[in-house]
């Protein structure tokens, strides 16, 4: 590994949309970038391998669920992350507290951390912005995200201000117990909800302390597309334009082509995955539910014009037949369907926006979804 250290670099802006490369010593990430989620050390149904072939150049971990199992110290006695899941690339790793809120037990969040009981086995544990990026930091990430509340949409005024305050103060002690990392990074997380003062408040304080990069939290929490882009609109032009923005936990493919429009550099979403799983095949002509039985005797392919193998050699019967049959081979093929299809948008908005045409490649990519499946 060179001793190279972090760095982005903005290559072009068309109407909005830009076209970056972050540098890092494991390796390049193109941005407008797509992280697939590897959860618990492996994005489910794929082998390491398939994942890299996809084109992806980093992928997502959890701390809420690599502390809890195997646990960050044995982690790290192992080797560290990408040699547990034999992923060579970049990873970052999202601080936890996010997890803690939605899939833990008895949380008691204060201003020191939150407390909660696993979900797994009721063990208590604390979860700290220092405890956070020590277990970060075990694990070997690249990319380390700050400790920060996010509230769930629509909330009161007054507790969207209180997550978000509170959210800068586990900002500065983050980066404190950050420190220097040569070739890591640590990211800012904007909070704010959908109020506009709190959250030109928040990317002003984080832009303060300084961070490699910023995430803007808080979103895909149950309000409209519209309420999202909107709150974008008035984020991201009060960031700064030389580091590289990550829109956490977004989203569909229409999520990312918008959020792209407005300046977002990065994504992660478990929904190209965990829709795989469910049946659903995301292909140029839109959402494909193969469990309808009206693919029982359909010999056709997905897309017989798709780069991707999969999409052009099985037939949707076959696809059927196993999802029906609850065969792993059903999951594991759409699955890599999918996160293959969230790559080619990933690379097709790169290609555009190096060519100053993002927003005609936006409308005949929405012009083939809106064709639908024929
Ligand atoms: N994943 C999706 N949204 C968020 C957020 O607001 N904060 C963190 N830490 N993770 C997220």
């Amino acid at each position: 590994m060179s001793q190279q250290s972090f760095s982005f670099e903005l290559k072009n802006t068309d109407n909005g949309a830009r076209l970056g490369n972050i540098s890092t010593p494991r390796g390049d990430i193109r941005t407008p970038a797509f992280m697939p989620v590897g959860t618990a050390a492996t994005v489910k149904g794929m082998y390491p391998e398939q994942v890299e072939a996809l084109g992806a150049d980093i992928i997502l971990g959890n701390t809420y669920h690599l502390m809890l199992r195997p646990g960050a110290e044995r982690m790290a006695k192992l080797g560290g992350l990408h040699e547990f899941a034999q992923w060579k690339k970049p990873i970052l790793t999202d601080s936890g507290g996010f997890q803690v809120m939605s899939l833990a037990k008895l949380r008691k969040l204060n201003e020191n951390g939150v407390s909660f009981k696993s979900h797994i086995d009721g063990s208590s544990h604390l979860l700290t912005p220092e405890r956070s990026i020590e277990i970060q930091t075990l694990l070997g990430a690249d990319i380390q995200m700050q400790l920060d509340e996010c509230v769930a949409l629509p909330a009161e005024l007054s507790e969207i201000k209180r997550a978000m305050e509170l959210s800068v103060r586990w900002a500065e002690r983050s980066k404190t117990a950050f420190g220097t990392q040569p070739g890591h990074a640590l990211f800012g997380i904007v909070q704010g909800g959908d109020n506009e003062v709190l959250r030109l408040q928040s990317a002003k304080e984080l832009t303060g302390i300084g961070f490699h990069g910023y995430a803007v939290g808080g979103l895909a929490v149950g309000e409209p597309q519209e309420t999202m882009f909107e709150v974008l609109n008035y984020t991201t032009p009060a960031l700064p334009t030389d580091k590289p923005r990550y829109l956490m936990g977004v989203g569909k493919p229409d999520d990312l082509l918008g959020a792209v429009k407005r300046g977002i550099d990065m994504f992660d979403c478990v929904h190209p995955t965990r829709a795989g799983r469910h049946g659903h095949a995301y292909t140029r002509f839109g959402v494909i539910n193969i469990k309808n039985a009206r693919h029982k005797e359909d010999s056709r392919p997905l897309d017989e014009q798709s780069p991707n193998e999969n999409c052009r050699r099985f037939q949707r019967a076959y696809l059927h037949h196993l999802m029906k049959a609850n065969e792993m081979l059903g999951a594991m093929l759409l699955s890599q369907i999918n996160l293959a299809y969230y790559q080619e948008l990933m690379q097709g908005a790169r290609a555009a926006i190096a060519e100053n045409r993002y927003d005609d490649y936006v409308a005949e990519t929405r012009a083939g979804w809106e064709r639908g499946d024929i």
